[in-house]
């Protein structure tokens, strides 16, 4: 590491400039630079997503995720382990479904035999303590990729939410901690928050991607759960225009009002002004997905060597932070946490 001090062989020589604030003293020694450090990135600020498929001690790299596989109920309990070793408090499934079992309306999504439900239990039975978060949409689960039900080349709002209350209730059911839904239709906040208190899951939280965009970052997440070949046409009717801001807070809002225990924007690096938008303007819990594109673009250029994809993965992390955002969901979660474990 370069230390700083007088340089007696300077090839140039020049009259000390006649500064009173030198900022670079702050940032002399490392010892200098954790004191005076203004955010910190710890384990308990990190939610894990998994891929959960079919099979048994089974996993499957995916492509366009370099490091990341889907993998069978019996390693998700594994890995659910690995999160609890490494302290992260918090993991997050979503399934790749049978291409057979897709249909029109996403009806895998109300068995609670489905994958995301089975995974819930077994983790549930031997690590009672981890959280759980589930995904509510309907998009791992139709044959036409989309997030609702569809006719007519149209997404509609309020039925889809009467299936998405359907898919909540399901996995609460299951013992999962946290509903998420990413589906982006109006109103379902409120409609799930009332359902879950109906029937008595009156713990269970709600984390609303409440600013979701329509993006093209999440290329590699369409790939791993096989809807990506699938889509029909964009999601642009209902997730936001990536050049609207004021239009975060207004949806942030409404969530927050239908009863949103923790927000979330959504991807996170391209939006880390909308994440600290929404931070000053609210003060509640917010949460940023660093999504597959965002991870698929420094594990590809780590691995081509192009850049130091550990020291990028740190990076974007506090970024997040910086942001203020109180934590990330990130399919670096592991890996981060080895490294903070490593550094600690
Ligand atoms: C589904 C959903 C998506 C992601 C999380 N939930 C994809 C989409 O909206 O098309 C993306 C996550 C990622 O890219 O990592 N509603």
């Amino acid at each position: 590491e370069m230390r700083d001090g007088p340089r007696r062989e300077a090839a140039v020589t020049a009259p000390p400039l006649d500064l009173v604030a030198r900022p670079r003293r702050n940032r002399k020694a490392e010892w200098a630079r954790r004191l005076v450090r203004e955010n910190v990135l710890t384990t308990d600020d990190l939610i894990w997503p998994l891929f959960v498929a079919d099979g048994t001690n089974k996993r499957t790299p995916v492509a366009s995720m370099p490091g990341v596989d889907r993998i069978s109920v019996d390693q998700c309990v594994r890995d659910a382990e690995r999160a609890l070793k490494l302290n992260i408090p918090c993991i997050a499934l979503f399934p790749y479904t049978d291409p057979a079992l897709r249909d029109d309306a996403g009806s895998e999504a109300l068995n609670a035999k489905n994958l995301v439900c089975k995974s819930v239990r077994a983790i549930k039975r031997e690590f009672p303590d981890l959280g759980v978060l589930c995904d509510v949409a309907l998009d791992p689960f139709t044959s036409h990729g989309h997030d609702g039900l569809v006719e007519d080349g149209r997404i509609l709002n309020d039925e889809t939410v009467a299936v998405l209350v359907q898919q909540a209730l399901v996995q609460a059911e299951a013992g999962c901690d946290i509903i998420a839904p990413s589906d982006m239709m109006d109103g379902r906040v409120g409609a799930i928050r009332r359902a879950l208190d109906e029937a008595g899951f009156v713990d269970v939280q709600i984390m609303a991607y409440a600013a979701k965009y329509a993006s093209a970052f999440y290329g590699p997440f369409r790939d791993a759960i096989g809807s990506a070949k699938a889509l029909t046409g964009d999601k642009r009717t209902y997730q936001m225009d990536s050049a609207n801001s004021d239009e975060a807070l207004r949806e942030v809002e409404l969530d927050i009002a239908e009863g949103a225990d923790m927000v979330l924007v959504k991807p996170g690096m391209p939006y880390l002004d909308i994440v600290r938008r929404v931070k000053d303007t609210f003060g509640m819990p917010t949460f940023a997905y660093q999504v597959s594109g965002e991870y698929a673009m420094i594990a590809a250029a780590a691995g081509n060597g192009w850049i130091d994809g550990d020291r990028a993965m740190m990076e974007s992390l506090v970024a997040f932070k910086r942001a203020g955002a109180d934590g990330v969901l990130t399919y670096f979660a592991a890996a981060a946490a080895e490294k903070l474990k490593q550094n600690g």
